[in-house]
């Protein structure tokens, strides 16, 4: 219990770090008054372009990662056997998706947690979020949305880890993602369903 509880609260300052809001901040812009207002990615990418919004995806997705590999190392260390250990882990990825959305440092706003959740369940199952990529790259190519791409991904998770044989704990807790990411999404569903949603568009690159 002991080891859950910290890498749930390390995950929590892990995933708090606001990079989509450090990044554009370091370009004058706060992320939260443009575009979508999400400090995510997408968000970035839209507002500032694909450097910019590429460096976020991947600072955030790295937190997650970390949140959810290094309590591998601890619970080996503790002496923890396997279903332990991917309780701990689950717990370090729980900590980081709550900390981008509600983040301590940007009075409790935050991301959407889909980057965040890609690193994390790259390190839990790998396989898993190989095929949700795919999923994920194909429906964007299909319909240039990257909020039906980042949704219909999470509903593909729980699936993908049941297919997989991966133990029960994961397919929940990959289930808890997909609800987690649609709860995010509540705006985008609106707008995908009222049709205004945003259409990914390239932004020109600055001429000077
Ligand atoms: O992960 C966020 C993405 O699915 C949607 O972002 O900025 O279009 O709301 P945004």
């Amino acid at each position: 219990v002991a080891s859950t509880v910290l890498a749930l609260a390390v995950g929590y300052v892990l995933g708090a770090l606001p990079f989509g809001y450090w990044v554009a901040r370091a370009h004058g812009v706060n992320i939260f008054e443009v575009g979508s207002k999400n400090p995510g990615a997408t968000n970035v990418r839209r507002v500032l372009g694909a450097g910019p919004g590429n460096v976020v995806f991947a600072l955030d997705a790295f937190k997650g990662a970390v949140a959810t590999i290094w309590p591998v190392w601890w619970a080996l260390s503790r002496g923890h056997v396997s279903g332990q250990i991917e309780i701990v882990q689950i717990a370090g990825l729980i900590g980081a998706m709550t900390g981008h959305s509600f983040s301590l440092f940007t009075k409790f706003r935050g991301g959407k947690g889909v980057a965040t959740a890609s690193g994390g369940v790259l390190m839990l199952v790998p396989l898993a979020a190989l095929v949700v990529t795919m999923i994920w790259i194909i429906t964007f190519y299909a319909t240039r949305y990257v909020s039906l791409a980042s949704l219909l991904a999470a509903a593909g998770l729980p699936l993908a880890t049941w297919a997989l044989g991966r133990p029960t704990s994961l397919v929940v807790f990959a289930a808890l993602i997909t609800v987690f990411v649609v709860l995010r999404h509540r705006s985008n569903i609106g707008r995908l369903l009222r049709g205004t949603e945003n259409r990914f568009v390239k932004k020109p690159q600055p001429t000077s």
